[in-house]
């Protein structure tokens, strides 16, 4: 029997109570399709730092790399001034594993209410490949004459050749094995920021000549806001920076449900990957059982389906949208008609059918 190795971080917030709901389903999928696993839980995160004083401990990076995978919760405090928890968690984990692709699929399941009104599930189905370990997000910059009026703030967006090919090359190659559209559109802003975007433009290019039978196509990530409001069903895999990935796939969270159902994959394809809910901790429903557990939910699926076991990541999905479709009233933290224990059970129960 197989027997995988977890690493779970509840974090912050409603964290604990979504990935609680998330390892009820694990177990019970795993007894369904006969495997294995270990978890072993990290407790880092806001409270951890206000008592200790210390972000995260000196081995922590070395200690992930046993795992198979990590199930993450979410990172980020109210008591704590915003960035150091989001830098010394969150980024160092995806920075120092390399997890250089953030997957966020953005999929509108049945019954699942979405502000776009003439919309449904046939319409919203794509894919986004954040790139996530360089751009703004690698810190790089300074002040210049700090506190006076002559101040200057200045942050750089590093794009390597290598980074973005890596990229690029698992966008082209997630397009293909998805096998729907087959197309790649690259997100970017080629009329202004002149230095990276003509960087990944040229490298796009060149990495598009091995895939012709994928179909490429190139967007700004202005206007890509629009058209995933106004024609979202002409999206597929959308490959593109960190920064315009972080904003764009909020804007997907949304069209497809809201923070209640959107998970993402920082994804190592050589390394150890990291699965969360990409909402964030939520602290105004810690501790009420009503917040949504459905993309923590869908995260484990997606873990699952990382690891090999892409049948019981396929139930856990299966049943989420039976789920939606049929029992849960929306994907609002307490609205949903049930509590957040009671949408795990649910979940749990359908994937042991
Ligand atoms: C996300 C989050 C993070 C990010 C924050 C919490 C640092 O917004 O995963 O999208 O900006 O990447
Ligand atoms: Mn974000």
């Amino acid at each position: 029997m197989k027997n995988y190795r977890i690493a779970v971080i509840p974090g912050d917030g409603t964290g604990p109570e979504v990935v609680r709901e998330g390892l009820k389903v694990l177990k019970a999928v795993s007894q369904k399709f006969g495997f294995s696993y270990e978890t072993e839980v990290f407790d880092w995160g806001g409270e951890r730092y206000l008592k200790t004083g210390e972000v995260l401990p000196e081995n922590a990076i070395q200690t992930l790399k046993k795992f198979d995978a990590i199930y993450l919760g979410a990172i980020g405090h109210p008591d704590v001034k915003p960035g150091i928890l989001e830098r010394g968690i969150l980024l160092k984990i995806r920075f120092d594993l390399d997890q250089y692709i953030n997957l966020r699929p953005v999929k509108l399941y049945p019954g699942v209410w979405t502000p776009l009104r003439d919309k449904g599930p046939q319409d919203i189905d794509f894919v986004v490949i954040r790139e996530n370990t360089e751009g703004l997000y690698k810190g790089m910059g300074e002040f210049r004459d700090k506190g006076t009026p002559d101040e200057v703030a200045i942050q750089i967006s590093y794009n390597t050749r290598k980074g973005i090919e890596r990229c690029i090359r698992y966008a082209f190659e997630f397009a293909r094995k998805r096998n729907k559209k087959k197309k790649l559109t690259l997100c970017g802003k080629t009329n202004v920021l002149t230095y990276a975007w003509d960087l990944w433009r040229r490298v796009f290019n060149e990495v598009a000549k091995e895939y012709p039978d994928i179909e490429t196509d190139y967007a700004h990530v202005d206007a890509i806001c629009m058209w995933m409001v106004k024609n979202p069903e002409w999206f597929d895999v959308i490959v593109t920076d960190n920064m315009f990935g972080d904003i764009i796939t909020d804007l997907g969270a949304m069209i497809q449900g809201g923070m209640g159902i959107a998970a993402g994959g920082n994804l190592n394809p050589e390394g150890v990957s990291m699965f969360e809910p990409i909402g964030g901790s939520a602290p105004k429903y810690t501790g009420k059982n009503v917040i949504n557990p459905l993309a923590a939910i869908c995260a484990l699926s997606m873990l699952l389906k990382h690891i090999g076991e892409e049948e019981a990541g396929e139930k856990i999905e299966q049943a989420v949208m039976w789920a939606t479709q049929n029992k849960i009233k929306s994907m609002s933290a307490g609205k949903m008609g049930m509590s957040t224990s009671e949408v795990g059970d649910l979940i749990a129960e359908l994937v042991s059918k």
